[in-house]
Parts: C-alpha cells; sequence; structure tokens
C-alpha cells in the first residue's frame, strides 16, 4: 500500500528551529525514520513538505484522487486553514488522514488548543515527536492488513 505524509508551514525548519519544543531531529532524520519503519511494513510513503497552504491543498487533492491515506502534521495551519481543512475532508470521506503534530499542542498557546481538522481525522497524535510519524503509518498499515488489503 502507498501513504501519503504530508508536511506544513516551517516543518523544514526542524533541527534548527525551537529545539526545547520540537527537538533536534530535522525533517530528514524524521523522513528516513518513516520510510524505514514503513518499508518493513510493506508501505511506500509519498513524502512532501511545502511552506505553501496551495501546495498542501493540492498534495491532499492528489491523495484524495488516488484514495491514499495521509499523515498530515499542518503545522500553523492546522490552527487556521479552512481551504486545508475542505480538501482534508475529501480525504476524509475516502482513505482517512490522521493529524499529527510533535509536540503536545494542548501544553501550548491556548491558539495551539483549536485545531480545524481534528473533528474529520481518523485519529490524532500529539505529543510523542518523530514517533507520532511512525505510529500512523503503522494504524494505516495494520488497518489494511485486517481487510487484507495490504
Ligand atoms: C506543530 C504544532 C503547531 O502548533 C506549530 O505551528 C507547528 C508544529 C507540531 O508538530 O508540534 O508548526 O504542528
Amino acid at each position: 500500500m502507498r501513504i501519503s505524509v504530508i508536511n506544513g508551514p516551517n516543518l523544514n525548519r526542524l533541527g534548527r528551529r525551537e529545539p526545547d519544543i520540537y527537538g533536534a531531529a530535522t525533517l530528514a532524520d524524521i523522513e528516513k525514520l518513516v520510510r524505514d519503519k514503513a518499508a518493513g511494513l510493506g508501505v511506500e510513503v509519498e513524502w512532501m513538505q511545502s511552506n505553501h497552504e496551495g501546495e498542501l491543498i493540492e498534495a491532499a487533492h492528489r491523495a484524495a484522487d488516488e484514495n491514499l491515506p495521509v499523515v498530515v502534521n499542518a503545522g500553523g495551519l492546522t490552527h487556521t486553514s479552512v481551504a486545508l481543512r475542505d480538501a482534508l475532508a475529501e480525504v476524509a470521506d475516502g482513505a482517512g488522514f490522521i493529524e499529527v503534530h510533535l509536540s503536545n499542542v494542548h501544553a501550548r498557546d491556548p491558539f495551539r488548543h483549536t485545531s480545524l481538522l481534528s473533528d474529520i481525522a481518523r485519529g490524532v497524535i500529539v505529543g510523542l515527536g518523530p514517533c507520532g510519524y511512525v505510529a500512523a503509518v503503522e494504524h494505516f498499515a495494520h488497518a489494511a492488513n485486517q481487510k487484507g488489503l495490504a
């Protein structure tokens, strides 16, 4: 099976950006971790990052067209983007998406406690760092196996 992993604004700055909150791993480190774990599960990963809302929306459209499950860390757009929510709603109606945040957004600024994505997500993983991405990929792989689709 294939899974789309979509990363939003500023996640390309991981490793340098607020390391006390986000840790030392770069996005490339996280990508490698996820690809390695996914390969062990027989899962192919389509990985993307963009700082541009429209590119994230188009990635969600591609996933919806191909009926791919999505793992998404939308960064700050999580809290603000109706347009990204609308694009992911199509994914939610199909293979589904899991919302991931490296940090525990609920233990941070009040404006991070609101997500425009969570209520239509299959699940939400916050605060587990890079392991959250891996857990999300594992969920989809196991769910597909249960249906005999993997
Ligand atoms: C984040 C949390 C968001 O609030 C923030 O804007 C990010 C990263 C996380 O992974 O913890 O850019 O999505």
